[in-house]
């Protein structure tokens, strides 16, 4: 058969090619719910891990986003553990694709799992100030490594509530991974090897990037398919930022230039697993880019402040909380900054590559 095509007229290779290409674009394309959705990272998209921490006298006591203020905007107005006035991130990401909002906290489950599928929506591992490195707040934090072994403990109790190897992966191959991390490391103050000499900073972004890729390299052997993955911001903007080491931009230009070289190294990162790893999918979102793109033109999206903070920690927080990007000094964004963000990355052309969070989970029938 193959050997009869490849004799047959150049014309009629043609033909057969359109004739495919039209069947592909008459396809009618269905948009899938994710079976689950899992989340890794930081503070960005912890939905109340930070609350079940321990802490302590000897380690110290992690940030918690318990306190007044926070989740004023989320239905109930108390605080849920998330560093927002509302929903945030992982929130958002997940109503897009039609969940209520986030899963849970994996701290908030008996041994990080579910009991029963029955209302089963996914898990959130998402800890407040984790990093790619243990060392990186390891001591109060569960950074990333600690939280894909809290994903090991779901993992099989999912496979014994699905009844085996099979269903399992079926399942987690057509759940959605969202994973974004890396900020915390590229502070100086939070991770210790900036400090090193022989380690300038291009060469402990590329050791980040190693390790973020045997990570994500991990999760793809435990089933992982479809990967949503959010890179860092201009870390070197907002309201903790002190002025004398601001440019006329209000950001500190060495700071954004990690960031930059951080998530530079993304795309080819992604595109090597992706030729690597069998079946492994990604979309990457451009936070810091929509970041940027809404810091130079603000009022498009509504914002009428995007250097200051809504609430500076004391007095009570800014009225109009539409209006600003960060809602804290640490740098976390309002909700509105959240969902815009979410809603560019789910559905948008301009801030994800090689595509959007939508077409991970489209299907051609
Ligand atoms: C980081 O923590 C994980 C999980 O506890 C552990 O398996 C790994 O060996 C640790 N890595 C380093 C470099 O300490
Ligand atoms: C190196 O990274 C640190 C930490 O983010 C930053 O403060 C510093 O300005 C960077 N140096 C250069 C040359 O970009
Ligand atoms: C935004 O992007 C422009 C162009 O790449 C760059 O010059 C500028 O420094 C960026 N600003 C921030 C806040 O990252
Ligand atoms: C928010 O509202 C106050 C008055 O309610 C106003 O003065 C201010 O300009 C508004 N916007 C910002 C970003 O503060
Ligand atoms: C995505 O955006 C396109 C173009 O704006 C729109 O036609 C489509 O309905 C959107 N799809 C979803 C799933 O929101
Ligand atoms: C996002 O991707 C989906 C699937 O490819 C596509 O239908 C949609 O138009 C994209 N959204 C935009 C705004 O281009």
């Amino acid at each position: 058969m193959r050997h009869f095509a490849m004799k047959g007229s150049t014309a009629s290779i043609l033909v057969t090619m359109m004739f495919f290409q039209v069947l592909t674009i008459a396809a009618a394309r269905e948009l899938l719910v994710p079976e689950a959705i899992f989340v890794f990272g930081d503070g960005a998209l912890d939905v109340g891990n930070n609350i079940y921490l321990p802490g302590g006298a000897e380690v110290g006591e992690p940030r918690r986003a318990d306190q007044p203020y926070y989740g004023m905007d989320f239905p109930g107005g108390t605080p849920t553990g998330r560093f927002s006035n509302g929903y945030n991130l992982a929130d958002f990401i997940a109503k897009a694709f039609g969940f209520e909002m986030s899963p849970p906290a994996s701290e908030s489950l008996p041994n990080h799992s579910p009991t029963k599928m029955e209302g089963f929506t996914g898990v959130n591992y998402a800890t407040g100030d984790a990093g790619i490195r243990n060392f990186t707040n390891g001591d109060i934090t569960n950074p990333l490594l600690y939280q894909i072994g809290f994903f090991e403990s779901t993992r099989s109790q999912l496979k014994s509530l699905l009844g085996g190897r099979k269903p399992l992966n079926n399942f987690l191959s057509k759940s959605l991974f969202l994973v974004g991390i890396g900020t915390m490391d590229l502070f100086p103050d939070y991770n210790l090897y900036w400090d090193t000499p022989q380690n300038d900073n291009l060469t402990e972004v590329q050791r980040l990037i190693s390790l973020y890729g045997e990570a994500l390299t991990t999760l793809h052997a435990m089933g992982a398919r479809k990967f949503g993955i959010i890179n860092v911001g201009p870390i070197g903007c907002g309201p903790a930022i002190p002025s004398v080491i601001q440019g006329e931009d209000g950001c500190n230009a060495g700071m954004n230039n990690v960031a930059t070289q951080f998530n530079r190294a993304l795309p080819p990162l992604l595109s090597s697993l992706r030729s690597k790893l069998n079946g492994f999918r990604y979309s990457l979102a451009d936070f810091n880019g929509f970041t940027n793109a809404t810091f130079t033109n603000p009022s498009a999206s509504g914002f009428v402040n995007t250097q200051g903070t809504c609430w500076p920690g004391y007095l009570t927080p800014c009225s109009n909380r539409t209006e600003f990007w960060y809602r804290d000094a640490y740098g976390y964004t309002t909700e509105q900054a959240a969902k815009l963000a979410a809603t560019a990355f789910y559905n948008g052309t301009k801030f994800t590559v090689p595509f959007n969070f939508t077409r991970l989970f489209t299907t051609k029938n």
